[in-house]
């Protein structure tokens, strides 16, 4: 018998297609140290925003008007050069960017590690992957949840109880009232889970450029821990300080 794809209907070919060993078609590929660079490079950005963010939030320890005027300080900056409040929308765009990339060239560089493992039979079994791996996958996705509830909560003002933008202190502290306290406690897991993903997005980033030595990978593992917890405390900071009347 003449067997003939018709014989079979289009389907045979579709799966001779998807079963062919991806080298039978070449494609041009970014680098993986690339595509590490662009991750080390958009997080670096992300963690350096985290900061100037924290800086920014310990204000409230000042007082109602300090902060208030930071808020406010925060639209005006670049003008005259450029209009108002210019600068805070290009720091957007470019933290979104920033965002997608980081999260794009982690799928890829992902999917390549799986690739990478030898397969020996058809039957592919579940790929595990390691413990570090998957709590950045998820601590990734509870910290982008986080951005989404955060910007309308305490930006536009939409979740939140007094939701006044020219008052950014009283709804910082309308948020964390003790009544609230599920809103603290979900701020709480978030920020544990920025500091948990820092801790190993800093000592990767260091270890892939430059500390690779058994020193260096102590030296850096000693710097991720250090950033992520200063971060941490800085962040916890103020919904505990608010939760316990020390700022109201
Ligand atoms: C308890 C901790 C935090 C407090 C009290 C806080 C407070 C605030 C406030 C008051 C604003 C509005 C600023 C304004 O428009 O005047 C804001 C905006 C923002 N926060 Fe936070 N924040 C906290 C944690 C975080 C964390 C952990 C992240 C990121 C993972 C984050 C990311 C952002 C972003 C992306 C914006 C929007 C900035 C913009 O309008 O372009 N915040 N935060």
């Amino acid at each position: 018998m003449h067997w003939t794809n018709r014989t079979f209907g289009p389907s045979v070919g579709l799966v001779a297609v998807l079963t062919a060993p991806s080298r039978a078609v070449p494609r041009k590929r970014a680098s993986s140290v690339g595509l590490k660079l662009v991750m080390a490079a958009s997080g670096l950005l992300l963690v350096l925003f985290l900061f100037a963010h924290m800086a920014g939030n310990l204000k409230i320890f000042v007082g109602a008007a300090s902060f208030d005027h930071y808020a406010h300080w925060l639209r005006d900056i670049g003008t005259p050069l450029l209009p108002r409040t210019w600068y805070l929308w290009l720091q957007r765009v470019g933290l979104t960017a920033a965002v997608v990339a980081h999260i794009a060239s982690a799928a890829v560089l992902a999917r390549r590690a799986r690739a990478a493992r030898p397969v020996r039979y058809a039957h592919r079994p579940k790929v595990q992957g390691s413990y570090a791996a998957r709590t950045m996958r998820w601590g990734g996705v509870i910290i982008l949840l986080f951005v989404v509830f955060h910007v309308l909560d305490l930006t536009t003002g939409t979740l939140n109880p007094v939701g006044d933008a020219q008052h950014p202190h009283a709804n910082v502290v309308a948020d964390f009232a003790p009544s609230r306290w599920y809103v603290t406690l979900f701020y709480t897991l978030a920020i544990v889970a920025v500091g948990f993903h820092l801790r190993h997005g800093i000592f990767s980033a260091l270890r892939t450029f430059g500390q690779q030595s058994p020193r260096g990978e102590h030296r850096a593992r000693a710097i991720a821990l250090v950033l992520s917890v200063v971060l941490v405390v800085g962040y916890l900071s103020v919904p505990f300080a608010v939760l316990s009347g020390l700022v109201s």
